[in-house]
């Protein structure tokens, strides 16, 4: 067992953020899956969303954020995020994050969904940057302490005391190391989830392979309400390759004056589905895209930025345009192949703006949450935002609230008398696969009732079964994260079954219409 002050689940955007915040007060113990880079914050491309620009105002963001979000967002929590954008840009200046700029102010670029230029960021692979700035602060920090290749299985609560108290507050995790294949309990007076989001529920989705919603389905567990788990945001411009799966276009490629184009006509049919075109909010492109994709049998549809001059497309998308060229597409002269896929979790835990959740000494911040921010959908470029933000909101509350947490009671090891090593992987292999499959045709970016009923009763087939080989086998990375595959694919329908609208990214054939109230969809464990 190891004992720390405060335990954060996650080395992303939001997980880094609340450690560097937490540590000139406390020590901070800091687990990953895998890599310390193997977040999605590594992979973001287009930038951050900030207002900076003198002819923009907070005003401007909050309505883009909440037109984009179709009104389901809270706004206080609009507020709070975009007017604390601009000193989380300042934060990351300082710890030495590369930033374009344009003479001395840092240079803009726009995005769907935006009505003002306000993205700030590195050329077209922001995160890379980001994650680097930050692993650096962190490493050079003694009071963080950075241990990858841990996968956390469950959080620990009252019902681990040594002396069984069966309450609900949290005193850290239980983990496997990947490495000895032992499971060790590392507990702290808090503890952090900034575990990402839940994307690879789907077959095809631009997020990395371990984005499989742990933290979700683990607070989903110790009893988390989670909120708006159906609002599943899928990216239009994924890259069609049948080698390269998940490669983002992304949303600035559109946001500089690329179009889209039927490939076999070359008709621009954005203006047909939308007056604001290529830069219509994610849901609308992506749905626009699925529609042309579906009605003409295609493969995939054209993003075409090559009447553009050839130096700036090279220059300023120098990483897209140097894979595509590896690929032989040369985007300054030829239009790219792309399809909708999915890339964004908008529902999660249910958290207050100090990332509170539940259960008392439990937080969250970033992509596994749900804050009120992107309410229906997304605003592109909102969500590092969000990790900076909400990162930095979590560790003031603990450091606020330091007296009164009390520290960890001792806590039971891991129980693995009753367990064996597994003897049929496969099962694992293709419940994995199935669960993508089905999530993907039946729960994707056009649903209708049948089909999410068609999931959820696979849902409830697979559930025993996966159950029954936890509770039997040895804990592998990929038995965790098919277990919170499923648990996370059946929030999603859930939450779906429950919708009777059609709103933001939640669209349904059977309900089409929007209802007057926007309601969040909350779910009790
Ligand atoms: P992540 O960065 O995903 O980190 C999750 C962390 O949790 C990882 O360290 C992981 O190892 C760890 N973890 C997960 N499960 C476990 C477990 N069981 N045990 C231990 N550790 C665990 N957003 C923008 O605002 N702008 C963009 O330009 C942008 N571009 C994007 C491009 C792509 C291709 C993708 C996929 C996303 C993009 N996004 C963008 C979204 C944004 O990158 C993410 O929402 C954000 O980075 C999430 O950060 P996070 O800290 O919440 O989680
Ligand atoms: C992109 O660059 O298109 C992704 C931006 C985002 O997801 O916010």
């Amino acid at each position: 067992m190891s004992e720390y002050d405060v335990i954060i689940v996650g080395s992303g955007a939001a997980g880094l953020t609340a450690a560097i915040a937490l540590a000139d007060h406390c020590n901070v113990l800091v687990l990953a899956k895998g890599e310390l880079t193997g977040g999605s914050t590594a992979w973001a491309q287009g930038g951050i969303a900030a207002v900076l620009d003198a002819g923009d105002t907070f005003d401007n963001h909050i309505d883009d954020t909440m037109v984009a979000g179709a009104g389901l967002n809270r706004r206080e929590t609009v507020e709070f995020v975009v007017e604390n954008a601009p000193a989380s840009i300042e934060r990351l200046v300082e710890m030495g994050v590369p930033f374009n700029k344009d003479a001395e102010a840092l240079h803009l670029t726009r995005e769907g969904g935006h009505s003002h230029r306000r993205i700030v960021h590195v050329d077209d692979a922001t995160g890379w940057a980001v994650q680097a700035a930050l692993l650096k602060t962190a490493e050079a920090h003694p009071n963080i302490t950075l241990l990858p290749g841990q996968a956390c299985i469950d959080l620990i609560t009252g019902r681990h005391e040594e002396r069984y108290s069966g309450s609900g507050r949290v005193w850290g995790v239980y983990a496997l190391d990947e490495k000895s294949g032992k499971v060790h309990a590392h507990v702290g007076r808090a503890t952090i989830l900034a575990s990402g989001g839940a994307g690879r529920v789907y077959q095809f989705s631009t997020a990395p392979r371990g984005a499989t919603g742990d933290g979700i389905a683990m607070a989903w567990r110790a009893g988390c309400r989670v909120s708006n788990m159906e609002m599943m945001q899928f990216h239009p411009t994924c890259l069609y390759n049948l080698d390269v799966k998940n490669f983002l276009i992304t949303e600035a490629v559109r946001g500089e004056g690329g179009i889209l184009k039927h490939p076999v006509t070359g008709h621009r049919y954005m203006p047909d589905y939308d007056a604001r075109a290529e830069l219509a909010p994610r849901d609308v492109v992506a749905r626009a895209n699925d529609d042309q994709i579906k009605r003409s049998g295609l493969d995939y549809v054209h993003l075409d930025i090559s009447h553009l001059d050839p130096d700036f497309v090279a220059g300023h998308f120098p990483n897209i345009y140097e894979k595509l060229l590896t690929l032989g597409i040369d985007m300054t002269k030829q239009p790219i192949p792309v399809v909708p896929a999915q890339h964004y979790t908008c529902g999660g835990i249910l958290i207050d703006l100090a990332g509170r959740t539940d259960l008392p000494g439990l937080y969250a911040a970033g992509e596994c949450t749900e804050s009120g921010l992107h309410g229906a959908n997304r605003l592109a470029s909102n969500s590092l935002l969000e990790c900076f933000v909400f990162g930095e909101a979590a560790a003031k509350d603990i450091i606020a609230r330091w007296d009164q947490l009390e520290p960890p009671p001792p806590i039971r090891p891991w129980d693995e008398s009753r367990v064996t090593d597994s003897d049929e992987e496969v099962i694992i292999k293709q419940n994995w696969t199935e669960i993508r499959r089905f999530m993907w045709n039946y729960v994707g970016i056009v649903r209708t009732t049948k089909r999410l009923e068609r999931a959820q009763h696979r849902i409830n087939m697979m559930t025993g079964e996966v159950e029954d080989y936890y509770g039997h086998f040895r804990v592998t990375t990929d038995l965790i994260e098919l277990r919170n595959l499923l648990q996370c694919a059946e929030l999603i329908v859930k939450s779906a079954l429950h919708r009777k609208e059609s709103r933001g990214l939640h669209y349904t054939l059977d309900y089409p219409d929007l209802l007057p109230q926007a309601v969040d969809t909350v779910l009790v464990p």
